[in-house]
This record gives C-alpha cells, sequence and structure tokens, in this order.
C-alpha cells in the first residue's frame, strides 16, 4: 500500500541532474520588444500547454509584473493553475467552456471566449447569477472555434442579450508565417466585415485581437486595440524575419553528465545497435529521456554542448538516457553539464534548430518538456 504521507511526483532540482534553465528577465524584455514592435497595443501573452512548457505560473506572474494586459490559456484547469500560483491578471480561456464551468469561471473571475451559437442560450440563463467577462470568438477562416460570418445575422438576437458580458472580440490567423499574405489579408477583411456588422446591431468591445506572434512581427494587427502573442515571449519565431525584433530565447535545457567510459572500435551504443562507435570514444551518459520530452528521433541527429564545442548525441534516445560520443582527449568528468537545448539560436542545438531537424516546429519541442523535468528560474 502507498503511505499515505508519500508527496505527489515533483520535480526536484537537488535530486535529479536535469533542468530547464528559463531567464524570466529574456521572457520581460521579449514583452518589452513586443509592446513596442506592436505600437503599445496590449499584450494578452498566451501561456497555455504550462507557458510553452517553460512553466505557467512563474512564466505567467513574470508577464504580469512586467505590464501584460492579460494571460490566454486553452482549458479551465490552466486557467485554475494560474489563480492557484496567486495572478490576479485578467485570464482568458482560450477554448471557451462548458455552461457547467461558468460557477467556477465567475468564482475565479475568468474571461471566456464565446466559442459559437451553442452556448447562447446556457450562458444567457447563466451569467446573470454568475457573470464572467467574454470575448466573442470569429471563425474568419480557422475553422474550429468561433462563429462563422453567416450565423451572426441568426445569432445577433442572442448576442445581444449577452451584450453586458462581451468586452472584446477575436479571431485567429491560419498562415501568419506564410510568405503569401493572400489568406491573412482576407481573414483581416473578413473579421473587420464583421465587426462593423456587429458595432451596427449595437455590440461594442472594449479589446479587440486577432494576431499572433508571427502577425507581430509582421505588423499584422491593423484596427486591433490587442495583439496575443505566444511563442515570441519565449523568444522563438518561425520567421525568417523574425530575429529582427531582438527577441531572446528564454530556456535552455542542461543535463549533468551521469557516466563517462571510454571505448574501443566496434562497440554498438544502445537499443537496437544503431550507433557502432568507429574509433576509440569517450561515451557520457546524461540522465535525459523521451519521458523528459527529449525527442526519440534526435537520437544520432543531434548535438550537446560542452565548453563552446558541440558533440553527437549517438544511439537511440531512451525513456530515461542518451548518450553522446567524445573524442578520448576531451575532460569531461560525471557531474559536468551538457548543453542540450541551447538558448543561443545561433547554436546547431538552438530550439529552432533542433526542430528543423525533426521537420516539426519549435512549438512541439517546448510544449514536449515534461512537468517531471526541474524547471530552475533566473530573473
Ligand atoms: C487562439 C490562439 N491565439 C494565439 C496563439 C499564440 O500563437 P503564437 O504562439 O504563434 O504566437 C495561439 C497558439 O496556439 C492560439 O491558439
Amino acid at each position: 500500500m502507498v503511505p499515505e504521507t508519500l508527496a505527489p511526483l515533483r520535480a526536484r532540482p537537488e535530486g535529479r541532474a536535469l533542468r530547464g534553465e528559463i531567464d524570466l528577465g529574456r521572457i520581460a524584455g521579449n514583452l518589452r520588444r513586443l509592446h513596442a514592435a506592436v505600437e503599445d497595443r496590449g499584450i494578452l501573452a498566451v501561456v497555455k500547454a504550462n507557458a510553452y512548457g517553460h512553466g505557467a505560473v512563474p512564466v505567467s506572474r513574470a508577464l504580469e509584473a512586467s505590464g501584460a494586459a492579460g494571460l490566454c490559456v486553452s482549458s479551465l484547469e490552466e486557467a485554475l493553475e494560474l489563480r492557484e500560483g496567486g495572478v490576479r491578471a485578467p485570464v482568458l480561456v482560450l477554448g471557451g467552456l462548458r455552461p457547467e464551468a461558468l460557477t467556477l469561471a465567475s468564482a475565479h473571475k475568468l474571461t471566456v471566449a464565446l466559442v459559437g451559437p451553442e452556448n447562447l442560450e446556457d450562458y444567457a440563463r447563466l451569467l446573470p447569477e454568475h457573470p464572467v467577462s467574454l470575448h466573442l470568438k470569429l471563425d474568419t477562416g480557422m475553422g474550429r472555434f468561433g462563429f462563422l460570418p453567416a450565423e451572426l445575422g441568426p445569432c445577433l438576437e442572442g448576442l445581444l442579450r449577452l451584450a453586458p458580458w462581451i468586452d472584446g472580440v477575436m479571431g485567429h490567423f491560419a498562415t501568419s508565417d506564410d510568405p503569401d499574405r493572400g489568406f491573412a489579408d482576407r481573414q483581416r477583411a473578413t473579421f473587420q466585415a464583421c465587426l462593423a456588422q456587429l458595432k451596427d446591431a449595437g455590440l461594442a468591445f472594449s479589446q479587440v485581437h486577432h494576431g499572433n506572434s508571427d502577425a507581430c512581427v509582421k505588423g499584422l494587427l491593423d484596427g486591433d486595440t490587442h495583439a496575443r502573442p505566444g511563442l515570441a515571449l519565449y523568444g522563438l519565431t518561425v520567421l525568417p524575419e523574425g530575429r529582427s525584433l531582438g527577441l531572446e530565447p528564454a530556456l535552455s535545457l542542461i543535463a549533468e553528465v551521469a557516466r563517462v567510459k571510454t571505448v574501443p572500435a566496434g562497440t554498438t551504443v544502445g537499443y537496437g545497435r544503431i550507433f557502432v562507435a568507429p574509433h576509440t570514444l569517450k561515451i557520457a551518459t546524461l540522465g535525459c529521456g523521451y519521458a523528459d520530452g527529449y525527442r526519440r528521433d534526435l537520437g544520432n541527429r543531434a548535438v550537446a554542448g560542452f565548453q563552446g564545442r558541440f558533440y553527437p548525441v549517438v544511439g537511440r534516445v531512451s525513456m530515461d538516457y542518451l548518450t553522446v560520443a567524445l573524442p578520448p582527449e576531451v575532460d569531461l568528468q560525471a557531474g559536468d553539464p551538457m548543453t542540450l537545448f541551447s538558448a543561443d539560436p545561433a547554436h546547431p542545438n538552438s530550439i529552432e534548430r533542433s526542430a528543423q531537424l525533426l521537420g516539426t516546429i519549435p512549438y512541439e519541442l517546448t510544449c514536449g518538456l515534461h512537468r517531471r523535468m526541474a524547471r530552475v528560474y533566473k530573473t
């Protein structure tokens, strides 16, 4: 039987030689740079998915203290985590909420996206007793959440009943990373036409927002009072021009060497024996694996940094360990730190370069970092 006193699994930096180092000063700096880039529109900072793997509460508190107008999450659980962590800023639940969650949302002063006609009746019944601020979501071309333009006319009466609680209106770009702005421009035009229709009907909005990080970088914010960036706050970008804002990556992933051994030519390393030492090598075993969020397909592809040089991650990445091969003359000991993800975007093991290596996006790598991994913060 499990003793009742056994604490739930919690990251313990002192017990495990793997840590994400997160520079909250850089996140605050990125917020400042974004503020300047969006000409001082308010920033509704996107901190869903554990702040893109950086740690929801510490990141949100830093953003709140640095002047973010609000924070955006995707679910009730994520919103409550922020409130329990002491965040007082407005928290917008982007994915909307079922009517049965409104009582809790109201008690914790959450802001809720109104994501479609299906909720109009229930919300009108519940909001007088359980008020929440609403942001009306319009589907201008993303095809997921939001009222379609054609749905607005038939829903106007229902929307007007909710007018006392509707403070904001929002959309979301589907192709903001595409060098061809055609579809983004069409989404913007659709958004403006919907806004005009809603305003004519008597609805007013104090917050209007359609733009994510790419829209901030590219200036696709015409008519918006606020911007809604996520990735750029963490200093990451998928745009070639994204670095022009001077964004600084906030996260590096450091693993201390658990064991070092020197192996002769012909030795195979790890599951499946997919790496064979071509000559004598030092093999460093690091306590980081795919269960921590370090992707299995980085094995035999990625590099790890040590004292300014980079060495190949060899063999299969396993659940809790990975292996790095170094020339025998490198002076490396158990306990030495190696950098698996570098916060320098020019390094071959930066998050962006690692994502390119895998044919994916930086979002997937940072969001995938498991909660069991210790996160260490500096300001
Ligand atoms: C509705 C919504 N708004 C804003 C963002 C932030 O996007 P980005 O991280 O590209 O800035 C996201 C991210 O997925 C989102 O789903």
